[in-house]
This record gives C-alpha cells, sequence and structure tokens, in this order.
C-alpha cells in the first residue's frame, strides 16, 4: 500500500502548460513553474528562484521565435501552431532533477551568442541557462507532438 502511495506522488512530478506567444505568457509561465514546484514540495528559495529564471529565458526565447509582433494579435494568429508554446516540468522517478521542456513550432535552433559586446541589451539568456542548469540543451524529436517541431531542454539537479 505505501509503494503504491509513492509511486503515485512520483508519478504525478509531471505537468505542462501550453501558452500562447505573447509577452505576459512569460510571466505567466513563471508564477506557474513556481507554484509547481512548491507544490511539489520542493520549496528550497534559490532552487525556485533559478528554475523560475530558466523557464524565463527559454519561454522568452520561443515566444520571440514565433514573432507575433503585434500588439493585439488576430485571435486566428494567436490560436495558430506556430504560436504555442508547450512548457513541461518533470521530475523523473529515475532523476535526481528537475527537467524544464520548452516546445516551440520554430524550424531554427538556438544560437548562444558566446561572448557579447558589453553594452549589448540582449544575447545573454541562453547564457544565464547555460550557468544555472546542470546542462540543457535541444531536440527536432520526429515524433514531435503536432503542432510542435523542436523541444529545448534543461535540467536542474534537486537541492
Ligand atoms: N526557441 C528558439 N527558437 C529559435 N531560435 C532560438 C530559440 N532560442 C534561442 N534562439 C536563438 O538563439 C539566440 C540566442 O538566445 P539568447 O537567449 O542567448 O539571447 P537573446 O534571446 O537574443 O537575448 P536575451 O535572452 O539576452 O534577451 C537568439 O537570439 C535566437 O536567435
Ligand atoms: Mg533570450
Amino acid at each position: 500500500m505505501t509503494a503504491i502511495q509513492i509511486s503515485a506522488t512520483i508519478a504525478s512530478r509531471r505537468d505542462s502548460l501550453t501558452l500562447v506567444a505573447l509577452p505576459n505568457s512569460a510571466y505567466l509561465a513563471r508564477a506557474y513553474s513556481a507554484a509547481t514546484i512548491r507544490g511539489w514540495g520542493l520549496v528550497d528559495e534559490e532552487f525556485v528562484d533559478n528554475a523560475r529564471s530558466v523557464v524565463s529565458e527559454l519561454v522568452t526565447n520561443a515566444i520571440e521565435a514565433a514573432g507575433l509582433s503585434e500588439k493585439q494579435p488576430k485571435l486566428s494568429a494567436l490560436l495558430a501552431g506556430e504560436s504555442l508554446i508547450r512548457l513541461v516540468l518533470e521530475v523523473p522517478a529515475d532523476i535526481d532533477a528537475l527537467v524544464i521542456e520548452v516546445w516551440d513550432a520554430h524550424p531554427h535552433a538556438p544560437e548562444p551568442r558566446g561572448e557579447v559586446a558589453f553594452d549589448s541589451l540582449s544575447g545573454r539568456g541562453l547564457a544565464l541557462v547555460d550557468a544555472l542548469a546542470a546542462s540543457w540543451g535541444y531536440r527536432f524529436p520526429k515524433d514531435a507532438p503536432p503542432p510542435w517541431t523542436k523541444v529545448v531542454y534543461a535540467l536542474m539537479p534537486l537541492p
């Protein structure tokens, strides 16, 4: 009975949120991630802050890649496949880490900028992810769930 309860708890440490590619969605993703992670009993504030920052950078990149530039895009544009982003959070049963996945439909891979000019306003997001996560990367899985084609992921060791 106890074993069943434990495995049920572990199995439930996976959740996902589908977002439209609007700037407000980054805020939603941050709030959702912090609440979800805390809800799983992972209440170390530094861990929650770092995970939320990684989510923020990856979701913001996906929002920018979708390129909805109008302030009030038409509903049809918002719901089109290429404008949808899926955030998945998971603590797999066999890994002592939080896995953050951000799925999008943009055909290009993330390109870390390396050294950026001291006065550049951008180009540091993936460097921040690299500093906070144990590892990160991307894949274009053949069996990606439509409309998504690419997943950018990061692993955050549990405290
Ligand atoms: N999901 C993505 N799809 C396509 N291209 C991406 C994606 N994520 C990142 N990139 C590319 O990688 C580049 C580097 O991303 P990074 O987050 O390091 O910097 P930035 O987004 O340009 O600036 P900052 O994050 O500092 O505001 C981006 O400019 C973009 O060209
Ligand atoms: Mg960025």
